[in-house]
């Protein structure tokens, strides 16, 4: 097992800049540990992406399960903040990440139109009121998912159509709150995407489910 990535630059005080790794952080590692002989062997990722970095854990431990230098590992977070510790999270673990403050992944397309191998995202997902998703609070809008904890997340399925290539695949950080069976529902009805629950937990009243999504493939656990 690959231990996490070391964070020890980072601090309480950062930590009211950015979210901090917690349980569902954790299990999205845990299920790109699980899945990285598929994605070594099937994949073989040119180019990786995940959207909302914040502190950049997943990214620089996927640099680290990948083992080369010549996957290139894309990093998006609308806050500036997360960009920039995004960087240094990789570097103190040597690994590179290129990091870009933007809207989810404005400014991407259509040059990334599907050309990535891995997309990867564990959104603000939290069930709140609408208004919260335009929180001026920065940590707040890093876990503010709106109606269901589904705004965000509806904006993010159909950037997956656009970005991933033909053998790419998604992986996405849900709770059940956010009505997975509907995301894959809606997945497969408009974009033809299998999926499958690739491993869920549960923290405290939460249940964390990490899908997986692929435009080849079959749709399993349904
Ligand atoms: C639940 S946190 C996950 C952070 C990190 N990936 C992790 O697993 O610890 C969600 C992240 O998405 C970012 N985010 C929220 N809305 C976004 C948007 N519209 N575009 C890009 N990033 C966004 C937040 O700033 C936050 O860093």
């Amino acid at each position: 097992m690959l231990p996490t990535p070391n964070l020890d630059h980072l601090s309480s005080k950062d930590y009211e800049q950015i979210y901090e790794p917690s349980e569902d952080t954790f299990l999205l590692l845990d299920a790109l540990e699980s899945e990285i002989t598929f994605i070594k062997n099937e994949i073989n990722p040119c180019i990786c992406l995940e959207i909302g970095s914040g502190s950049g854990c997943v990214s620089t431990f996927l640099g680290q399960l990948l083992g080369n230098n010549s996957t290139v590992l894309f990093c998006t977070d609308i806050n500036p903040n997360a960009t920039s510790i995004t960087v240094e999270t990789g570097r103190r673990n040597s690994i590179y990440l290129d990091s870009i403050t933007t809207n989810l992944t404005s400014g991407l397309l259509p040059r990334l139109y599907h050309s990535v191998d891995i997309l990867c995202c564990n959104p603000p997902y939290a069930v709140t009121p609408h208004e919260d998703i335009y929180s001026k609070n920065i940590i707040e809008k890093a876990w503010a998912g709106g109606i269901n904890g589904r705004e965000v997340i509806d904006m993010i399925l159909p950037l997956a159509n656009d970005l991933l290539s033909d053998n790419g695949t998604f992986y996405l950080l849900v709770i059940s709150d956010n009505k997975p069976d509907e995301i894959r529902e809606k997945m497969w009805k408009q974009y033809q995407f299998h999926s499958e629950v690739v491993i869920s937990r549960l923290a405290g009243r939460e249940k964390l489910i990490i899908l997986k999504f692929r435009r080849n493939g079959r749709n399993i656990n349904d």
